[in-house]
């Protein structure tokens, strides 16, 4: 069957290092993946893996020190124009985890909202852009009156709509969501995952999910990469990877995740992912297969053959 969906973003064979140059440390290290149009692609890995990592050097808050970042067909990493760097900067947005230090305390949500409206090439009348904030602050499920209130007169689940409201004032295509809902009560992260689900349909949203854990990605995401300290090890649609989990740091994910019921819970065992037992060497590298069309696993080659057997 032809794939005729559009990538919206390729990421291709990506680094960042921070450090120094005589101390260097490789935080991502040569990651592929694409996103296309529409779907919900999620990030799944420890805390240090590298996702908040490769999320801003996406948006190109991290320099990137080997690789390319496509969107939209037009390589934005690196020295682009500055009308691209406009372009990026109004099509890309951001969410982060933590609505209360995301959000600047002494500002009003009028300000915090449309802060981006004020970048250059953005010319709004006073009246207009009360207007789109009233707007998008109803988008999210949020009065308009809110708009003269100050972030801390909120709760949590109100802080993370304002950071949502603040992204979709400037009519993205592609929002890049970091753990959105890890820090908001249990009771209300679906709330903020249904508003998510609703505002993509609407306005054919592209989401870059990113979460530590694999129970939270499961239902929303279309397909999913697992990441381990700045690699991707897994990558496959949502459904294909909780029926066939491959690589070991995957499925000690997903032995993580608690069961519904408490006896299965008690007896099941926690795996724990050793990175020592793929016994790499200089003759056994692992190298990037798929088992099936569009389910990726890292693996050497003796792994890969085991990896089918049991498939
Ligand atoms: N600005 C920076 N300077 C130096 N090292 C950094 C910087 N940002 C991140 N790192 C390091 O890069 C690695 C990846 O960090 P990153 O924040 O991307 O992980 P993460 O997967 O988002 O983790 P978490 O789940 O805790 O948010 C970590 O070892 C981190 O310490
Ligand atoms: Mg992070």
């Amino acid at each position: 069957m032809a794939d005729n969906r559009k990538k919206l973003v390729e990421v291709k064979d990506l680094s960042v290092t921070f450090g120094s140059r005589r101390h260097p440390f490789k935080a991502v290290d040569g990651v592929s993946f694409h996103i296309y149009e529409g779907e919900t692609f999620g990030l799944v890995g420890e805390s240090g893996s590298g996702k908040t990592t490769i999320g801003r050097a996406i948006i190109r808050i991290h320099p990137t020190s080997g690789g390319q970042v496509l969107f939209d067909g037009k390589q934005i990493n690196g020295r682009i124009s500055k009308a691209l760097d406009r372009e990026v900067t109004q099509r890309i947005q951001m969410i982060f985890q933590d609505p209360m230090s995301s959000l600047n305390e002494r500002a009003k949500v009028d300000y915090i909202v449309s802060e981006g409206l004020y970048a250059p090439g953005h010319h709004l009348t006073q009246e207009a852009r009360q207007e789109k904030v009233s707007k998008a602050l109803a988008d999210v499920g949020l009065l308009p009156e809110f708009a003269s209130r100050f972030p801390h007169e909120f709760s949590g689940g109100q802080r993370q709509r304002i950071g949502i409201a603040r992204a979709l004032i400037m009519e993205p295509d592609f929002i890049i969501a970091d753990e959105p809902i890890s820090a908001l009560d249990v009771s209300i992260r679906a709330q903020v995952l249904n508003l998510m689900s609703d505002l993509q349909k609407k306005r054919n949203l592209t989401y870059l999910f990113i979460a530590h854990d694999l129970s939270v990605v499961r239902f929303i995401c279309d397909r999913i990469a697992v990441i381990h300290k700045g690699k991707i090890v897994e990558l496959a649609e949502s459904e294909e990877l909780f029926a066939h989990p491959l690589h070991p740091y995957t499925q000690a994910l997903l032995s993580a995740i608690p069961m519904p019921d408490p006896k299965a819970e008690r007896n099941k065992t926690l795996l724990v992912y050793d990175p020592g037992c793929h016994g790499y060497s200089e003759t056994n590298r692992p190298a990037w297969r798929d088992v099936v069309p569009g389910h990726f696993v890292l693996a050497s080659e003796e792994e890969f053959a085991r990896y089918q057997k049991n498939y």
